[in-house]
């Protein structure tokens, strides 16, 4: 049995790796510096592109680029007219975000639990937390994967809820064929640098209905308009003339990121063809270790994964979670754990939320960790993340 590096064995490489990390090229940095040379570095002609690429990509009518995924969800709580008294139901496993977004508009998150196998919320839940009060369904596409989306839209359009899908996780996903952006009410996208692509701090909404792009476009350039049709007090006094007729903020994305997302979305099909082709590795790695748990994927979801996560079976290693997090981190490969239950936060106990309420994320979330995924690995890498899980597990075995 090999020693591990955690009690002084010789680490499974020498120089770290880390769970995610953005792929930039020369053609990004050239296109973010052809920006930065030009007339417009904000309000100009790439964040239209951009727009209309991400559209056209996603098969949506219409797309909104902003600043941030968070910036996106809280411009669909918006769009979707989400405020105090309202219910917005969402997953545990997640990021924050998914569940502040409705606390930003006054309105109560509501946790719905998730499935023990894919990790995505659960139909079946959130059927089972519909109030009166519901108005819509926050479902993230958990580590790329589509949540069942055709049953989230039955319970939706049986109840009148807007389906808003985080899919911060999931550019480049199909769900039954058709890419996920173009098949909710509002789909939210982040282009954090862990993200499939970036381009440093950015978002998306994508939707199909003409009426709620209209509020995005308010949300998220301070609820000003220029568009004559939608102003109040014209006729107008001059072209330079524009109304504020709601309350939106400054989401804006600024032009030299809009021209990196684009040069970042002539490359997404390499990135998840690489991602792929990591991720078959892997499930062939690990579907037969002991103790070593690999995430289901619904047969509907053909997925550009984000994350990668093994699941232990704590039952059958005689291990904590946090020791066999620590020996990866001793041997080199840096993991992360996606996440802790929302509602375990502070912020959210502090409001009444109490940890016992979705039984299912709380189990998953105690064998869970997030080893490194990114299209710039190389074959020694991914088989050096291979080499330590089994190292450690094979240590570690009942
Ligand atoms: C599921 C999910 N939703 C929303 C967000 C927020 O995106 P951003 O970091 O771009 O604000 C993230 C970001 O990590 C996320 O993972």
């Amino acid at each position: 049995m090999e020693q591990l590096a955690i009690m002084g064995g010789k680490p499974v490489r020498d120089v770290k790796i880390y769970y995610g990390r953005q792929c930039v090229g020369e053609d990004d940095i050239q296109a973010v510096a052809e920006v930065l040379r030009g007339p417009f570095i904000t309000c100009g002609p790439k964040v239209e592109e951009a727009e209309r690429r991400l559209a056209e990509y996603t098969g949506a009518k219409h797309a909104v680029v902003c600043s941030n995924g968070t910036a996106a969800l809280h411009c669909a709580c918006l769009a979707a007219g989400i405020g105090p008294g309202d219910e917005v139901i969402t997953t545990p496993l997640t990021f924050a975000a998914s569940a502040n977004c409705a606390v930003y508009c006054g309105a109560k998150p509501v946790f719905a639990d998730i499935d023990p196998e894919t990790y995505n919320i659960d139909p079946q839940s959130i059927r089972q937390h519909i109030t009166p009060n519901t108005k819509a369904v926050v479902a993230v596409d958990f580590t790329g994967q589509a949540v069942k989306i055709k049953e989230i839209r039955a319970i939706c359009d049986e109840f009148g809820l807007i389906f808003i899908e985080d899919a911060a996780h999931a550019i480049g996903t199909r769900y039954d064929s058709q890419r996920v952006g173009s098949l909710a009410d509002m789909t939210c996208f982040s282009f954090h640098p862990v993200k499939t692509i970036t381009c440093g701090e950015g978002g998306a909404i994508t939707t199909n209905d003409d009426e709620l792009h209209k509020k995005l476009v308010l949300a998220h350039t301070h609820g000003i308009t220029h568009d004559e049709s939608l102003m109040e007090d014209a006729p107008h006094e001059g072209i330079w003339y524009y109304e504020q007729i709601s309350l939106g903020f400054n989401y804006r994305m600024t032009d030299f990121q809009a021209a990196m997302l684009l040069s970042q979305l002539n490359k997404i099909e390499s990135f998840k063809k690489r991602r792929a082709e990591i991720v078959h590795k892997y499930d062939k790695a690990f579907k037969d270790v002991p103790g070593i748990i690999v995430q289901k994927e619904i047969p509907q979801s053909d997925t550009c994964r984000h994350l990668y996560i093994i699941r232990l079976d704590l039952d059958r290693l005689n291990c904590t979670r946090r020791q066999f997090f620590d020996a990866m981190s001793a041997e080199n490969v840096q993991c992360q754990i996606h996440y802790v239950p929302v509602y375990w936060f502070p912020f959210y106990r502090h409001m009444g939320y109490e940890r016992g309420c979705c039984p299912n994320a709380e189990e998953v979330y105690k064998g869970i960790l997030s080893i490194p995924l990114y299209p710039l690995l190389t074959d020694k890498d991914t088989d050096d993340v291979i080499h330590a899980v089994k190292k450690i597990a094979d240590y570690y075995k009942k």
